[in-house]
């Protein structure tokens, strides 16, 4: 019997209804393929918490996930903290905590879902996001604060080692699809350092891998491309800011934020990896139990393929896809099913 070791972080938000709906499904499969299980473990870790506690994370906490296979992470962020505070509390000390500097955003219409686009079926695109550094470094700082003299510097780093990893990801990965292409987001127009080096290393990269086509795209450019032309973009490799932007683009054209999921990896598996769904905590629909799962339930298939259970990821897409092409669909995606029949019904598809 093959163990996964999973850490559940819900957090904040629809995090805890949206996780448990994972878990769900999650047993479900296990329970169908028999071939493996899974041990949960429940962190609480969240902005109540830190409103009661002074912290996210406890002492020894990064240690204690690090011994866990996979990490299954709801969403972060609440009213009652600043974001830059909850974000660099919680999610950022994982993520770079545990470089897991490949951030994979797969962006497609699933069946019985309407893209706002007239061509949206045509979607089929990845959008890997450097997770490490880039805008998102912590370089920066204020002085002066209050006076008329203040000042905030918030530079983003880019280092050789940083780019050339992200790149090999991306090529690595635009090699696997069918159609092999990649895109490489920048804006080195304007920007003629980092940026320039960015696209420079890219083409340095580029030379390993013959077999994949390449173009390159400004970043307000590929805008006007997913939108009026989305066939023509497979994999899209882009900075930590540019592609968080391009993702959620990608989300709202593939019909609802509530379907978009994520995996944080670090590749060399050096240390766990993070599958959360994009959307974040959305405080005008929690607790009211209609949240959408389905992006939570693909995240779930991103981290079985991760954990080397194939055959569950592809069954739980299929189930969820059934689901979603049968219209029972939660609000945002213009049904009126909630999180509770969602889940159960591909409970039911996957047992069945
Ligand atoms: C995302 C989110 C986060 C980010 C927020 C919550 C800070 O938007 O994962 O895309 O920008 O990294
Ligand atoms: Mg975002």
């Amino acid at each position: 019997m093959r163990v996964h070791r999973i850490a559940a972080i819900g957090a904040d938000g629809i995090g805890p209804e949206v996780i448990s709906a994972g878990l769900e499904v999650l047993e479900a499969l296990a329970a169908r393929d028999g071939g493996f299980r899974l041990e949960v473990e429940h962190f609480p870790w969240s902005s109540e918490y830190y409103l009661r506690h002074g912290h996210y994370i406890p002492e020894g906490g990064l240690e204690k996930l690090k011994t866990f296979d996979a990490i299954f992470f709801g969403a972060v962020g609440s009213q009652q903290v600043p974001d830059h505070v909850s974000l660099w509390g919680l999610r950022l000390p994982i993520v770079q905590g545990f470089d897991q500097y490949a951030n994979v955003r797969p962006a497609r219409v699933l069946p019985g879902v309407k893209s706002p686009l007239q061509n949206g079926d045509k979607i089929d695109w990845v959008i890997i996001r450097e997770n490490s550094e880039g805008e998102y470094a912590g370089n920066g700082g204020r002085a002066h604060r209050g006076l008329p003299i203040e000042v905030g510097t918030e530079t983003a780093v880019f280092t050789r080692v940083g780019v050339e990893r992200i790149h090999r990801f991306a090529f690595e990965l635009a090699r696997k699809r069918p159609r092999k292409h990649l895109t490489l987001v920048t804006k080195s127009n304007a920007q003629r350092y980092g940026m320039v080096m960015w696209d420079e290393i890219f083409y340095e990269v580029a030379k390993d891998y013959p077999d994949v086509k390449t173009d390159r795209e400004l970043v307000d450019a590929v805008t006007t491309r997913m939108v009026l032309k989305p066939q023509t973009l497979d994999v899209v490799v882009a900075t930590n800011l540019h592609a968080d932007i391009l993702s959620d683009l990608a989300a709202a054209l593939s019909g609802s934020l509530g379907i978009a999921p994520t995996a944080n990896l670090n590749p060399e598996r050096r240390f766990p990896s993070m599958f959360e769904p994009i959307h974040g905590s959305a405080f005008d629909i929690t607790g009211k139990g209609i949240a959408n799962p389905v992006a939570t339930f693909w995240t779930a298939a991103m981290m079985l393929e991760h954990l080397g259970e194939g055959a569950a990821a592809h069954r739980l897409m299929e189930a969820v896809e059934a689901v979603t092409a049968s219209g029972l669909q939660t609000p945002d995606l213009g049904g009126k099913a909630t999180t509770a029949e969602v889940t159960r019904e591909v409970c039911r598809r996957i047992a069945g």
